[in-house]
C-alpha cells in the first residue's frame, strides 16, 4: 500500500478532526479548540506532527513532543497521541509513523521515547517498546 507520510498543516484541519474525535476518550474534542491547538502545534518547534497519507486522504496521524530533563541529560520524547484509521489498521502505517517520529527524536538527540497506553500495548510491545512505569493523571477541568 503507498502510504506516504508528510508534517501536518492547518489545512489538515477538516481531515485530522475526523480522526481525533475517534482518538479522544477522555474529552469530547471541541472543533474551535482544536483549531486552536493544531496552530499551536503546528508553529512549536518542541511538536512534531506527522499525517500519513493515502491517495491523498488522511489515514493516519502522530503527535509528539520534546522537552529537557535532568534525569536523562538532555531532551526526552513524548508520544502524546498516534491514531490509524480503523479499517486500515494491521496493515504497518502506524509503524510507519513511530519510524517517523524516531527518526525525528534522534535528530535532536533525545534521550527515549515515552508514551501512556490503555489500549495499544500490543503495537507498542511489536515495536520493541518496554513496560516501565504506571501512568497516574489528574484532569484539571470537567469533562
Ligand atoms: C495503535 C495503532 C496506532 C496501531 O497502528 P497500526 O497501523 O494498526 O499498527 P501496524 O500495522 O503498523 O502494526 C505494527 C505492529 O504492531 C502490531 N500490532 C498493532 N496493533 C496490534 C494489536 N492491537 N494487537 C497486537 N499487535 C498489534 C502489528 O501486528 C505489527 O506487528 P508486526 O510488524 O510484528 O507484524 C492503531 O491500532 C490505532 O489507531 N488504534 C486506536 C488509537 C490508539 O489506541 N492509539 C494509541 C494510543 S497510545
Amino acid at each position: 500500500m503507498d502510504v506516504t507520510l508528510r508534517k501536518g498543516t492547518v489545512d489538515d484541519a477538516e481531515e485530522l478532526f475526523i480522526l481525533v474525535q475517534d482518538f479522544a476518550t477522555s474529552f469530547l474534542p471541541d472543533k474551535l479548540a482544536f483549531r486552536n491547538t493544531l496552530e499551536q502545534v503546528i508553529t512549536d518547534e518542541s511538536a512534531n506532527l506527522t499525517v500519513a497519507l493515502l491517495q491523498e486522504n488522511i489515514v493516519g496521524y502522530c503527535l509528539g513532543f520534546d522537552h529537557y530533563a535532568f534525569y536523562a541529560n538532555g531532551r526526552v520524547s513524548w508520544v502524546e497521541e498516534i491514531m490509524v484509521r480503523e479499517d486500515l489498521r494491521k496493515t504497518g502505517i502506524g509503524r510507519k509513523l513511530m519510524d517517523e517520529f524516531e527518526d525525528w527524536c534522534i535528530q535532536r538527540s533525545s534521550q527515549l521515547i515515552g508514551l501512556a497506553t490503555r489500549r495499544a500495548a500490543p503495537f507498542y510491545e511489536a515495536l520493541n517498546y518496554e513496560n516501565s512505569a504506571v501512568f497516574f493523571r489528574k484532569l484539571l477541568t470537567e469533562v
